[in-house]
């Protein structure tokens, strides 16, 4: 920090070595006036104590309006490093170090292979990712890079988002992450119109990508298995579509920018089974657990934003058969069942991070 109090007992000339850094001249020049006017008139301490308010202003100036965000927009104030903090207790090895979205470079020239196949990593699927990923980007849009808070709002597909007139605080936030094909039209007083990123695999894309999202959301693809990144390469690549290998029959014409498109890295598919549902990353081939796109995408935001607010997560009650679980379909948990994720032990550790003040929760859990 340029303002540390033994400063004052270094002297002009140390002072002037520090701002030299910087480029302008103009402010160069002014604490070497202040100097000469110090020593010739009322004595070294009023002095130091202008020098000291010059610096003051200087770092003020040169750092913008960082240590004023109250000033900057009428939001909450950041709470920069929490998340990094809260997260770090909760998740072993946490670091912010890894990329959110593949990259071609790191397969063209391999450096370090990936520990597993899909859906926790990458091993196997070099080839045809060469393919994908020539054609798709990988940068995070100015937009939000240059954010100096990223406010994200994770916005699940749950029942309670109904009647929840909860559109106009999701679209406050400078971050709206959605997913799958969870529709906005018709439910905007309710969920929000914005939509910054989209989570989706091929058998939950929807199958106009256009209609539920803005003309710049990011289409993360979410890798579950190889036959994810052939269904993106024969669409963006126009090739012939493959029908086989899927649960359900995904989109064979999806219409999207492949400048929109993304494919998230499966690191934080790792992170979610292993650090936060602590499951073997290697399991037998029958009891197949698997993370939802809703956890994933709170472990994804928990990586690189500095607020994390969760809306819409939460199932009913397991003895509640007729109670619908998404806002817009007609679905019980019992079409759940079939499905290789466990949403009661998920349950258990989106608790945890509520606990502990890492998300905040903006609709019931
Ligand atoms: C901040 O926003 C609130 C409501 O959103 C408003 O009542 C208040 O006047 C605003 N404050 C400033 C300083 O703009
Ligand atoms: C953290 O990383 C070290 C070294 O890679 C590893 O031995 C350790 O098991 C990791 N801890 C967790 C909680 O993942
Ligand atoms: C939502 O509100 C409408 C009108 O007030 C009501 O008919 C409907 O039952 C409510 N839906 C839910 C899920 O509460
Ligand atoms: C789901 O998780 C709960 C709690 O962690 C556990 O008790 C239960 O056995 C799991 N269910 C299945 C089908 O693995
Ligand atoms: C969020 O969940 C906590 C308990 O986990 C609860 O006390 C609080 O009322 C919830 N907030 C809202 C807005 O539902």
């Amino acid at each position: 920090m340029l303002l540390a109090a033994p400063m004052v007992n270094l002297g002009g000339k140390t002072l002037l070595q520090v701002t030299s850094h910087d480029e302008s001249s103009g402010p160069r020049l002014i604490p070497f006036l202040l100097i000469k006017m110090i020593n010739k008139s009322r004595g070294k301490i009023l002095g130091v104590l202008a020098l000291f308010l010059v610096m003051v202003w200087y770092s003020i100036y040169r750092e913008d309006s960082f240590y004023f965000p109250v000033q900057e927009n009428n939001k909450t104030t950041c709470p920069l490093g929490e998340v990094e903090k809260k997260a770090a207790q909760l998740i072993g090895n946490y670091t912010r170090d890894h990329p959110l979205f593949l990259q071609l470079k790191d397969y063209f020239w391999v450096k370090t292979p990936s520990l597993y196949e899909l859906p926790y990593g990458t091993k196997g699927s070099e080839d045809v990712l060469l393919r994908l990923l020539s054609i798709t980007h990988y940068s995070l849009p100015e937009s939000i890079q240059s954010l100096k808070c990223r406010r994200c709002a994770v916005v699940g597909n749950g029942h309670r988002l109904r009647n929840s007139s909860m559109g106009d605080t999701i679209n406050t936030y400078d971050v709206v992450i959605r997913l799958n094909n969870a529709p906005v039209h018709g439910y905007e007083q309710d969920v929000g119109s914005k939509t910054t990123m989209r989570l989706f695999y091929p058998e939950s894309a929807h199958f106009d990508p256009r209609t539920e999202n803005n003309p710049d959301t990011l289409l993360v693809l979410v890798p579950f298995k190889p036959m994810d990144f052939q269904w993106m390469e024969a669409i963006l690549n126009d090739k012939r579509r493959v029908r086989k290998g899927f649960w359900k029959q995904p989109p064979l014409i999806w219409e999207a920018n492949p400048e929109q498109v993304r494919i998230l890295n499966p690191y934080y598919m790792e992170v979610t089974a292993a650090k936060l549902l602590n499951l073997p990353m290697k399991q037998p081939r029958k009891v197949k657990q698997k993370p939802t796109t809703g956890l994933l995408a709170i472990t994804l935001a928990l990586h690189f934003c500095d607020l994390v607010h969760i809306a819409g997560f939460g199932y009913p009650d397991s003895a509640n058969k007729k109670q619908t679980i998404h806002y817009y379909e007609q679905i019980t948990l019992k079409s759940m069942a079939a499905s290789e994720h466990n949403v009661s032990h998920e349950a258990v550790a989106i608790k945890r991070m509520l606990e502990l003040g890492l998300v905040k929760n903006l609709t019931y859990f």
